[in-house]
């Protein structure tokens, strides 16, 4: 053999003319270091490479077209080529693919044929031995190294027992594989895990022709398919583009991380469209048995998957963070006939396929007999909605995760002992066995009926004023607060006028939305802030009176203090604490003021206003929009802690509505969000928004509105929007605490603050992701194009009678009047 190939070297050398730019090597052809062998349409290019500054030379594929070499295929990965030799890739008379130095066969296909053989790259990138009658005797597709091409497979093919799986490179030098490993385990229903060695980190949830759940968003689209297959001869998955093919890979690098990569054009280069795993709720198992984890929830991650129903197995340490007991049923399950039945939960990423059994063939309702009739049998789902198949689980649930509506969650039917199953549940017969499911209701079907409560009790509250007779109803409303609301102190006019000076012009401290706002001393040398509201202002005493019971129920640090109130004639005073540092707009927009903010403080009022909207939105009793967040409405205390202030246009909610729409737009142009400046369509969402643009302004120290640039720019947010595409985002930081920044969050604020901004309501995160993305270091979504409003719309002020605070709990449902006339 030796021999053999030092005469094949010789002669191969001796006339070394062959074409370069082929797409096959044929017994006349072969290729030399520094020769390619390019696809068809010259997208791929196979040829020997140096990775890095290593030594080794491999057999390599990469894009002819892109710039950056990206190597995705790697043929003698754990066969390196040390030192200088000549090599060559040749097919032999038995038709065997391989690479030869001068002394002996270093790779090869491992492939026999009698005939002709050639060796062809596709131009998916697929490397193929074919035979003279082009059948494949070998592919590169089928060693797959650390990428995932449209087109290739993950899973088994058990007639020539070979499994698809990636495995990492050891370093970004060295291809050999690492312990790294994403692909699927065939034993039961298959899943794609991210493993390392025989642990797993990252599970993407059951395969399904629709979409991996723990992917949600790389669900099936108009472009891109899945192709699932589970037979006795092949259990594999893949995806492919339809119509354009893009240039695209997916990859798992050597630091464990999942990457889906596309080439934009030679300017952008490889955009990294999603990166998985994501943040801590990816984590393999992190909540254990019947725990699901979500970000949502500020300080505890994990939470039983049904508060009612599971209990933690060790409530002391799950309380302390220490999630690894699970939780269990709150009632233990009974191994007796008709003594258990299904609790069906949605949106749910499905658990870990290991110790299932599955059925290709067996409608949902099939199914649930079958686990009905094995005790050990603890859940039921059908993992693909696009066939009829049937998973039975056979553990302890584990690595769930209940993901947002619309995240690609499915539905689980969970065994439970009958006492479990309350009224709620619906019987189905199946075949003598009586089955109990319960339609959980999910979120949204709360928020909906919730809706049609709110709306109901509104429309009734509104006609009953209607009815009474007009004329004293202001003054006496007013007083109706007083004697049935209040339960502020009270100040009479004469103490406040005294502790003001008589509303002396010099304590002006500066004028609010509805009127303006006084410094003032009470005689127990208190000071006090009292914002009086203006007498000609047509709304004023709606206003007046939300601001008053709205603010009176709502208690946190970072919201400011209502002390009581004061109403005489036509007179309606609000007193509140005091804020020496006066208002945010006062310092950042100020040259010399604005040194006394550091970064460290910026930072610490940023996490402060969206803690204290955290508060208004989700965690108070009464659910509150403020609708005016901006600079002027942030108030410093002596330590600089923010205080959201002026809630005379907050509208609060029956715990259940999260978006209305209002005739009267209210609000502060620059901070308002499109749809609710062009639509009057406000929700939590559009205070988010004002916030994003408010960050944004804390961190330039420049308005949004009024904001200029030689750059002919329209506003901050444009501004910010071009230096954070040209990877400029650092130079925003204002001069003034330029010493003290800390890059990261700087760019993080930037990156949370265009989230926040972005034009679409849906695609900006709720306050308490704010908190979360702002506090952890986790991997933050791209923001896309934000809105840059700029037709300064009329305000639509229409006489459209403002609702007052509901009380609302979102548990029980229960939703009372605060304002019962
Ligand atoms: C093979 O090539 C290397 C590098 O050129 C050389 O050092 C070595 O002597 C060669 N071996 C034989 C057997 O020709
Ligand atoms: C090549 O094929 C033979 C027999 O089919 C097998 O025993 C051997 O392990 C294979 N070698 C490689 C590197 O796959
Ligand atoms: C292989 O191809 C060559 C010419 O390309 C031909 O002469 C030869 O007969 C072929 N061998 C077989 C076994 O087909
Ligand atoms: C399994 O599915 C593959 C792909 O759809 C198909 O080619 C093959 O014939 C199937 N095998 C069996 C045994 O059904
Ligand atoms: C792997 O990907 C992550 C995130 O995309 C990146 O931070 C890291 O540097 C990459 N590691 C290597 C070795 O390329
Ligand atoms: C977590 O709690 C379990 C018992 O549920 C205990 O065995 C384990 O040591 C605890 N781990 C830590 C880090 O405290
Ligand atoms: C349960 O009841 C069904 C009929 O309702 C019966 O066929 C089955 O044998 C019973 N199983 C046990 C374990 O009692
Ligand atoms: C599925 O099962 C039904 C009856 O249970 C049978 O009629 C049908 O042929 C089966 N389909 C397949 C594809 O096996
Ligand atoms: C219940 O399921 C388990 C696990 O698949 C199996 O070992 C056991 O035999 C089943 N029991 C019955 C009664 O079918
Ligand atoms: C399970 O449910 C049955 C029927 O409602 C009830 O009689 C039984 O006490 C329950 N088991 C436990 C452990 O509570």
């Amino acid at each position: 053999m030796e021999g053999a190939t030092l005469l094949l070297f010789s002669l191969l050398f001796l006339h070394k003319s062959h074409a370069v730019e082929l797409d096959t090597i044929s017994d006349s052809s072969f290729l030399t270091d520094g020769d390619t062998l390019v696809s068809a349409t010259g997208i791929f290019e196979l040829g020997f490479f140096q990775p890095g500054s290593a030594e080794n030379r491999y057999l390599g594929m990469w894009y002819k077209q892109i710039s950056v070499r990206t190597v995705v295929w790697v043929a003698n990965r754990n066969d390196p080529l040390p030192g200088a030799s000549p090599l060559v890739l040749k097919i032999t008379d038995e038709g065997l693919l391989g690479i030869f130095d001068n002394i002996s066969m270093i790779w090869s296909s491992n492939t026999t044929t009698s005939g002709n053989a050639t060796a062809r790259l596709r131009d998916n990138g697929n490397l193929v031995v074919i035979d003279k009658n082009e059948n494949v005797l070998w592919q590169s597709f089928d060693y797959p190294t650390d990428t995932l091409l449209p087109g290739m497979k993950l899973g088994k093919d058990y007639l020539r027992n070979k499994e698809w799986r990636l495995s990492s490179w050891k370093s970004s030098q060295d291809p050999s594989p690492g312990d790294l490993t994403w692909g699927a385990d065939t034993r039961h229903y298959p899943e794609n895990k991210l493993k390392q060695g025989a642990s797993v980190i990252f599970r993407a949830g059951p395969w399904s022709n629709q979409q991996l759940t723990g992917i949600p968003v790389l669900s099936r689209s108009l472009t891109l398919i899945y192709e699932v297959t589970i037979n006795e001869s092949e259990v594999s998955f893949s995806s492919n583009f339809q119509g354009d093919p893009l240039i695209s890979r997916f990859t798992l690098n050597s630091s464990a991380r999942l990457e889906s990569w596309a080439w934009v054009d030679n300017n952008r280069g490889w955009q990294l469209f999603v990166s998985f795993p994501r943040g801590a709720c990816d984590t393999y198992n992190i909540c254990s048995a019947y725990g699901t984890c979500s970000i949502n929830t500020i300080q505890q991650l994990c939470s039983c998957l049904d508060e009612k129903r599971f209990v933690p197995r060790n409530q002391r340490a799950w309380d302390a963070a220490n999630w690894s007991g699970g939780c269990i049923r709150r009632t233990p399950l009974e191994c007796k006939n008709g003594s258990a039945g299904f609790i069906k939960y949605s949106n749910v990423k499905l658990p870990d396929t290991e110790n299932t059994w599955y059925n290709m063939n067996m409608t949902i309702e099939e199914c649930g007999t079958r686990c009905l009739q094995n005790c050990t049998c603890m859940a039921y789902a059908n993992p693909d909605s696009s066939r009829n198949v049937c998973l039975l689980w056979f553990s302890d649930l584990l690595d769930i995760q209940v993901l947002p509506e619309g995240n690609g969650g499915q539905d689980i039917f969970v065994r439970m002992n009958l006492s479990e199953l309350d009224s709620q549940s619906i019987s189905i017969d199946h075949g003598g066995s009586n089955i109990k499911v319960i339609l959980l209701v999910t979120i949204p079907g709360v928020l909906l009926i919730g809706l049609i409560i709110a709306t109901w009790l509104c429309y009734a509250r509104r006609k009953k004023k209607h009815a009474k007779p007009k004329g004293k109803g202001q003054i006496f409303n007013a007083t109706k607060i007083q004697e049935d609301d209040m339960e502020q102190p009270l100040f009479s006019f004469a103490t406040i006028a005294n502790a003001t000076a008589n509303f002396s012009p010099a304590n002006k401290l500066g004028e609010g939305g509805f009127g303006p706002v006084y410094k003032g001393m009470l005689e127990e040398r208190k000071e006090i802030a009292v914002k009086r509201l203006s007498k000609y202002s047509s709304q004023g005493l709606d206003e007046f009176k939300n601001e008053v019971i709205c603010i009176s129920k709502l208690q946190h640090r970072n919201l400011v203090k209502l002390l009581g109130c004061c109403i005489q004639g036509d007179e309606k005073l609000l007193i509140y604490e005091y804020m020496p540092n006066k208002s945010l707009d006062l310092i950042i927009f100020d040259k010399t003021q604005s040194v006394l903010l550091d970064w460290t403080k910026r930072f610490k009022i940023i996490k402060g206003i969206a803690r204290g909207l955290v508060y208004l939105h989700q965690d108070s009793r009464l659910r509150i929009i403020h609708r005016d967040v901006k600079a002027s409405n942030i108030l410093l205390d002596r330590d600089m802690n923010p205080k959201i202030s002026d809630f005379g246009l907050a509208r609060s909610f029956g715990g259940n509505e999260t978006q209305a729409n209002t005739e009267r737009v209210v609000g502060t142009y620059g901070y308002m969000a499109p749809e609710y400046a062009l639509d009057g369509l406000f929700s939590i969402k559009s205070d988010v928004f004002s916030l994003g643009v408010l960050m944004l302004e804390i961190v330039s120290g420049k308005r949004n509105r009024g904001f200029v640039d030689p750059q002919n720019e329209i506003n901050l947010i444009e501004h910010v929007w071009r230096l954070y595409n040209e990877g400029r985002s650092l130079e925003l930081i204002d001069t003034s605490y330029a010493e003290s920044c800390h890059p990261s969050e700087v760019i993080r604020s930037i990156k949370v603050g265009l989230l926040c901004i972005q034009q679409n309501a849906v695609d900006r995160p709720n306050m308490s992701n704010v908190i979360v993305m702002l506090c952890h270091d986790g991997e933050l979504p791209e923001p896309k194009l934000p809105s840059f409003l700029t037709t300064e719309h009329e305000l639509r002020v229409v006489n459209y009678p403002s609702s007052t605070c509901t009380l609302g709990s979102l548990n029980d449902l229960t939703i009372t009047e605060v304002d019962p006339r």
